[in-house]
């Protein structure tokens, strides 16, 4: 059973979150071609090569979309605009349709009583402007200080809160490290150049948004608990190099405008020429700290190339994704985040939730009582990390629809709404009607 509105304090938001292009349907509306799109072409790197061409058409059924946020009690709805729809080619002429579109739906979020909590990007980088080397170009800061600026102009006014990018580790390590994740590049150098542009951008973009006066500012960042895979000094060595380059590296950076030594130990001859400079707009303050939470990682030595380390499949038990259920970690962070980096100020979880395995429609409704235990763990994590007097604000779950899952296309189903992606029909899952029950209240 989830826990009720009533068992946090008072004015606790809870939210769920999306992003562009995972559910709008990249095929319309004048949306410039993207580096999601290139990658999914390129054969081997996405499961039946799906892309977010039509996703879950939330371009066209936004009304109905909102709705349901609405009317599962949520206070705040977390998603992205994509860059490539307000700017197709990255930079230059606007595409009308598309800073009508988010204008429409930032209105329709308030109109429905629900506080539009935006991220300017969530990986669907234009694909004119991967041609020129995409996070790896220093220049990217600029470009993307100027999208932000166009948005917010338009925006600006009316949201409730802004995150420059989601997941600075996923677009910079996943992506050019491991090469999961668009651009699937594998490089140290460009992983290096990646992991320091993605946050030279995101100060821009803050002091962007502070000149043109738009409120309630702050990062969001993917976190993984490193436990070492047993006792020896070797693995306890790898976990933390680890833990300096998924998590110490980007809080580092935002929030102490420093990176972590284990990180730098590798990282350094690869980053550009006087990045030192740089440190002082990364850390340009922000107004609170956005975590996004799913699992922990059982760490290794390796006896490779620097990092030096491996993950190792560990015993707990795991969602679809192959993740360990370990909320734990979430508790851990939150203690982390507040004694190390955000030190005060709010704390919000933007994203935790599972996938799991499709099940049949049945009634209108599909059976999840996996996902409610899920929810109810982390919620239990983040309700003890508020007795240990963490400033937590909030509580986003990842995510409302079913959804395009990246390089794993449709078949991982992280929604509280399940998507028939043949008739795209919408069907509130029981963990939807749960939270809807829980977080009733007189409105
Ligand atoms: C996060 C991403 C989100 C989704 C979830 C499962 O890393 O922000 O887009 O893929 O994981």
């Amino acid at each position: 059973m989830l826990p009720a509105r009533s068992q946090f304090p008072e004015g606790f938001l809870f939210g769920t979150a999306t992003s562009a292009y995972q559910i709008e349907g990249h095929g319309f509306g004048g949306a410039g071609r993207t580096h999601w799109d290139d990658f999914a072409a390129t054969p081997g790197n996405v499961v039946r090569a799906e892309t977010g061409a039509r996703a879950c058409d939330h371009y066209h059924r936004w009304p109905q979309d909102l709705d349901l946020i609405r009317d599962a009690n949520l206070d705040a709805y977390r998603f992205s605009a994509s860059w490539a729809r307000v700017l197709p080619e990255g930079r230059g002429t606007p595409n009308p349709e598309g800073l009508d579109f988010y204008d429409r739906l930032v209105d329709g979020m308030l109109e429905r009583g629900l506080k539009p909590a935006l991220t300017l990007y969530h990986w669907e980088l234009p694909s004119a402007l991967a041609d020129l080397g995409g996070w790896r170009n220093r220049d990217i800061a600029g470009w993307f200080a100027d999208y932000t600026d166009v948005l917010m102009r338009r925006l600006g006014d009316r949201t409730w809160s802004v995150a420059p990018i989601n997941e600075p580790w996923c677009v910079a390590w996943l992506s050019h490290f491991m090469g999961v994740h668009a651009p699937g590049v594998r490089d140290i150098r460009a992983a290096a150049r990646a992991m320091h542009h993605v946050l030279l951008a995101h100060g821009r973009a803050i002091q962007t948004m502070r000149g043109l006066g738009v409120q309630n500012l702050g990062a969001v960042c993917n976190l993984e608990w490193a436990d070492p895979v047993d006792d020896t000094p070797e693995a306890a060595a790898a976990a933390a190099r680890y833990d300096a380059i998924y998590n110490r590296w980007f809080l580092g950076g935002i929030f102490n405008g420093a990176y972590p030594d284990l990180a730098l130990e590798g990282l350094a001859p690869h980053l550009p020429q006087g990045w030192q400079d740089d440190m002082e707009t990364i850390s340009t303050p922000v107004d609170w700290c956005g975590l996004n939470y799913y699992t922990r990682k059982l760490i290794g030595p390796d006896p490779g190339p620097w990092p030096h380390f491996a993950e190792i499949d560990g015993p707990l038990p795991k969602t679809q994704m192959g993740w360990e259920i370990y909320p734990q970690g979430l508790e851990k962070f939150l203690l982390r985040c507040e004694a190390e980096y955000s030190r005060g100020l709010p704390v919000y979880i933007t994203e935790n939730g599972m996938a799991s395995a499709e099940v049949p429609v049945v009634e209108g409704t599909v059976d999840d009582p996996e996902r409610v235990d899920y929810l109810a763990l982390h919620l239990a994590a983040a309700q003890r990390a508020l007795a240990q007097g963490v400033n937590l604000k909030g509580y986003f779950i990842w995510s409302m629809l079913d959804n395009y899952e990246w390089s794993l296309g449709y078949e991982k189903r992280f929604g509280l709404v399940h998507v028939d992606f043949d008739s795209l029909q919408r069907s509130p899952k029981a963990s939807y009607h749960a939270l809807a029950r829980a977080l009733a209240r007189n409105r």
